[in-house]
């Protein structure tokens, strides 16, 4: 029998990952919100802050095993957003969290069971990366798993050393990438995302680090994981990028379609802006919905350089007038079952993108009018 991926939708994978790990003990937990208790990060950025906490023993677990599926924000690589494959700002993580139970050893073969037994991604297309000083993982994979040793690779503090800030909670990670193309052998550079793609990151976390860098053990070894359901997606559809997903394609469509063009038959550019108002509506959607509002700080000041970027895109296509709402009426039917807050929040949504939208356009207006009137002098 020959494995190969198997097709799902992204509420399929979300649901298999959550049911794959509920029957192996753990609590299915409910997405945290974008904006976090911690008040170290100004937004959600991975599945593991709700536990941050219990990591550092100072809260008990409720369970020592638990998963979730959480809606994540990054805006570090928003410049890439639409230019690759990959990158987003908004974000679900899937993952499995051991508080103080299982470690290496378990994490690693779940994670192998679920991507080439359930996901059905053959073990020819995978290749896994382990910290450069961590032997045991190397060894997991290579004498259990079973894992040709030139399919490990070592790598330093930047790719498998995982933190959520430069305080807290770290430890070493393992991360399993998928190879788009096997034929090219096995001159392995897993920097080269046009034939690898990271999609799940096993974070052994074990260490508290302090201001000064110092890495104290932490009274328990932990288990955070991270797959990224858009990248499973894109993987298991077969499409060229994360954006063709069930996920987030409706929403580039129907941007497409206000502005009177077709995705598939456009130009690279177009479709660079299609890309970011797909990916970024999603997030606007969400934070609008965790009571985020715009203004010019913080959050409140993330939200509204999204929504402009939105905006920008829009007129870049050829867009003119009000359009957001619109396209925010995509998101929220796709994101509704998931997260039912974006239904139920679905006028304060609204409200708030007409309002930037419509004072965003003005400023636009008058500027392009200012322009006019020095080119003309
Ligand atoms: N915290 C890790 C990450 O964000 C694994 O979940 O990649």
């Amino acid at each position: 029998m020959t494995i190969s991926p198997k097709f799902l939708s992204g509420s399929q994978i979300r649901q298999t990952f959550l049911d794959f790990y509920a029957q192996r003990g753990h609590k299915i937990l409910p997405s945290a919100s974008l904006v976090p208790e911690d008040p170290t990060v100004l937004l959600t950025i991975a599945g593991m802050l709700q536990f941050k906490p219990i990591f550092l023993g100072q809260r008990a677990a409720e369970s020592p095993r638990a998963t979730t599926s959480q809606k994540c924000i990054r805006t570090n690589d928003i410049e890439n957003v639409g230019r690759t494959a990959r990158h987003h700002t908004f974000f679900e993580m899937l993952g499995n969290f051991s508080f103080g139970d299982y470690f290496k050893k378990q994490a690693i073969a779940w994670a192998w069971e679920l991507s080439t037994e359930v996901f059905g991604l053959p073990a020819s297309n995978l290749v896994v990366s382990v910290f450069r000083e961590d032997d045991e993982a190397f060894a997991i994979w290579r004498d259990e798993i079973g894992i040709p040793g030139d399919r490990i690779q070592r790598m330093g503090e930047d790719d498998n050393f995982w933190q959520s800030g430069p305080t807290g909670p770290c430890g070493p990670c393992s991360e399993i990438y998928y190879d788009f193309h096997p034929e090219r052998g096995d001159n392995i550079d897993l920097e080269d995302d046009s034939r690898f793609i990271e999609f799940y990151n096993l974070v052994f976390m074990q260490y508290n680090k302090d201001a000064e860098g110092n890495l104290t053990p932490l009274q328990n070894q932990n288990i955070d994981t991270g797959m990224g359901l858009e990248r499973m997606a894109q993987i298991l559809q077969k499409v060229p990028n994360n954006y063709e997903t069930d996920l987030i394609f409706p929403i580039v469509q129907s941007a497409a379609e206000i502005a009177g063009i077709d995705y598939h038959n456009s130009d690279e550019k177009v479709k660079v802006s299609l890309k970011v108002i797909g990916d970024h509506i999603r997030a606007v959607v969400h934070m609008i919905a965790d009571e985020i509002r715009a203004s010019n700080v913080g959050r409140g000041y993330i939200l509204r350089r999204l929504i402009r970027r939105v905006v920008r895109h829009g007129r870049l296509i050829g867009i003119q007038g009000e359009f957001t709402v619109r396209v925010a009426e995509s998101a929220i039917a796709l994101s509704e079952a998931a997260y039912p807050n974006v239904r139920s929040r679905e006028a304060q949504i609204k409200a708030e993108l007409a309002r930037e939208e419509a004072q965003f356009l003005k400023t636009l207006e008058r500027g392009e009018k200012l322009l006019e009137e020095i080119v003309d002098r």
